[in-house]
């Protein structure tokens, strides 16, 4: 049986092109589950595979996509049947094994989830890596911290972990300060249920000092570097900070112990590939029965095989609007 995928070509030494090909599941890597895969999701990983990046993808010709959500065709294991509707992210699915830019996926059944009942398999993509992200940090801080402590500052509130988590923790009743850089983001993050918005800049401190002003009880950062310094440094005594991101650089700058050895305040990494499955599992269903909001499909645009290359080019000119998900035929 033939199927359709996106498929990157390395043409010339470190010249790629994408081109809709034809395939069959004979071609996929080895795995116990072949799934037909209904919605896939547009993430940066996806974007820098589809252009030859070799710190996401090292052999070409490949096929992008860490995201997908669809039906079993194909079962070597007990526990996964013909018919029933998972979804994956993470591990290495489109990054070195063919992801959910071609119609077909064969994975180990190690990275399939069983989709929770209050999810359609659209809106899993919905959510896809970013979403998932945003939960598990959200997960980690609401052990440490609860709405009476004080208030939650999210880093990077806009973006797609970020505005996720701003949902989920006004969901849960926490009252959410939002960092953003544009006064269309402050609009954005507000119409998100954030009480107040800071700019980058008051996220940002410069002036080095070991400890700043206790402001936050907990914290979700997505972007790392100094405004991250700056968040542990301004958090309350026996708060928490959950960090995911890097966008704001790898480093963390003037941090020292104090924080931790005087306050007590918790750093928590947050790493949604290798997640385990019972935590994995815990947190999408968490998430599908209590955290999903209304408005989910609002600013998501559905595109299909042809349409997802344009949109890849939008990412990496900084042009994309919105969330983009791949529906298959
Ligand atoms: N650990 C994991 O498992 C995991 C999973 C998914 C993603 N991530 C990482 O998490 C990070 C966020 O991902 P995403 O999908 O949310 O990215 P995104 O959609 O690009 O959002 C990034 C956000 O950070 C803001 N930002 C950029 N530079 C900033 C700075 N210097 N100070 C404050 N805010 C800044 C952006 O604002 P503007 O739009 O105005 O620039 C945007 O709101 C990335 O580093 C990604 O690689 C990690």
């Amino acid at each position: 049986m033939k199927f359709k995928a996106i498929r990157i070509f390395e043409e010339e030494e470190k010249t790629f092109v994408s081109k809709i090909v034809e395939r069959s599941i004979e071609e996929l890597p080895e795995g116990e589950i072949v799934i037909k895969v209904a919605y896939s999701s547009l993430n940066y990983k996806d974007a820098l595979s589809s252009k030859g990046n070799r710190g996401v993808t090292r052999e070409f010709p490949h096929t992008p996509g860490i995201d997908a959500a669809g039906t079993i065709v194909s079962s070597k294991v007990d526990d996964f049947e013909i018919g029933e509707e998972v979804l994956i992210t993470g591990y290495d699915l489109g990054m070195n094994t063919d992801g959910g830019f071609g119609e077909y996926i064969r994975v180990p059944a190690s990275w399939v989830v069983k989709k929770p009942k209050d999810l359609t398999l659209k809106e899993t993509m919905i959510y896809g890596t970013a979403g998932f992200t945003s939960a598990l940090s959200v997960y980690e801080l609401i052990a440490n911290v609860k709405p009476a402590d004080g208030e939650i500052l999210v880093i990077g509130a806009s973006g797609g972990v970020g505005n996720h988590s701003v949902k989920f923790l006004v969901k849960l009743g926490y009252s959410v300060v939002g960092v953003v850089n544009t006064e269309a983001e402050r609009d954005f993050v507000l119409s998100l249920g954030a009480t107040r918005t800071i700019s980058r800049e008051e996220a940002d401190n410069t002036t080095g000092k070991p400890m700043l002003r206790p402001e936050w009880a907990g914290v979700i950062d997505t972007v790392g570097g100094n405004p991250l310094s700056t968040a542990i440094r301004s958090t309350k005594y026996s708060g928490a900070v959950t960090t995911c991101g890097n966008v704001a650089g790898g480093d963390i700058p003037t941090m020292n112990v104090y924080p931790f050895i005087l306050r007590g305040v918790k750093l928590i990494g947050i790493d949604s590939v290798n997640c385990p499955m019972p935590k994995r599992l815990d947190v999408w269903n968490t998430l599908a029965k209590s955290w999903k909001g209304k408005n989910l499909e609002s600013g998501v645009v559905e595109v299909s095989m042809e349409g997802i290359l344009d949109k890849i080019d939008e990412m990496l000119a900084g042009k994309l609007v919105g969330r983009v998900i791949l529906k298959h035929s």
